[in-house]
């Protein structure tokens, strides 16, 4: 995928900030500090496009990025992070939950996870949740880089037995292995919806 431009669109809290063109979206979900933003950022080779930091709770709105005038990558925050302000905790389930449930221009969900670790109880309900509503969904471990082949191999058929699903891609934002085959996924969904999708 050849990326000719990606720029920062707009935060939002609510719908009616929500961009209104029709686009279609790729949302980037998973627990706070998982490297959701690091993701995105590797996936359109534009360091610091979306902020990031160690530090987990860094991404607090949902943010849009519209990536070659043609679809938007939307940035959420991570959930689960218990030391979040009672605030940011009261306002993520209503916000996020209220974007995946009702935005119809949502054509896929990459749900992210941390290989060196055991995906958690919220990481498998968000999966089922979006099965149980038939929102197409791709399951990306990444910080693969961590790890040596035998622990990669090791934590994936963890990860793939927790979430109960094969379809997990291994990535690295740091190599960007990983890259081509999220990209096939995506541009796969976007030209679905028929965009027209150049390479
Ligand atoms: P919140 O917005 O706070 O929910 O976090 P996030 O999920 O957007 O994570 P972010 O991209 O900010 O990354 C968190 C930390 O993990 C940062 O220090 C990143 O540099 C690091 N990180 C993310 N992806 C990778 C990766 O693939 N490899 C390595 N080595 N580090 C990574
Ligand atoms: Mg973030």
């Amino acid at each position: 995928m050849k990326i000719k431009s990606a720029n920062f669109i707009k935060s939002a809290t609510s719908p009616e900030h929500y961009p209104r063109d029709g686009r279609p979206e790729i949302a980037f979900i998973g627990r706070s500090n998982v490297g959701k933003s690091s993701l995105l950022n590797s996936l359109l080779g534009v360091r610091g496009l979306a902020r990031t930091s160690s530090t987990p709770g860094r991404t607090q709105l949902i943010n849009f990025f519209l990536v070659n005038d043609k679809f938007y990558f939307v940035d959420l925050p991570g959930y689960g992070y218990a030391r979040a302000p009672v605030e940011v905790k009261k306002h993520w389930g209503p916000m996020a939950e209220k974007y995946l449930a009702t935005r119809q221009d949502l054509v896929l969900s990459i749900v992210i996870t941390d290989l060196r670790h055991e995906p958690t109880e919220l990481d498998l309900l968000m999966k089922e949740w979006l099965e149980a509503r038939g929102k197409p969904f791709i399951i990306v471990a990444t910080k693969a880089d961590k790890l040596s082949s035998n622990q990669l191999r090791a934590n994936l058929s963890r990860t793939s037995a927790v979430l109960d699903t094969k379809a997990i891609v291994a990535y690295s934002a740091v190599t960007r292995s990983g890259a081509d085959r999220l990209w096939k996924e995506i541009t796969s969904r976007v030209a679905h919806r028929g965009a027209q999708v150049a390479d």
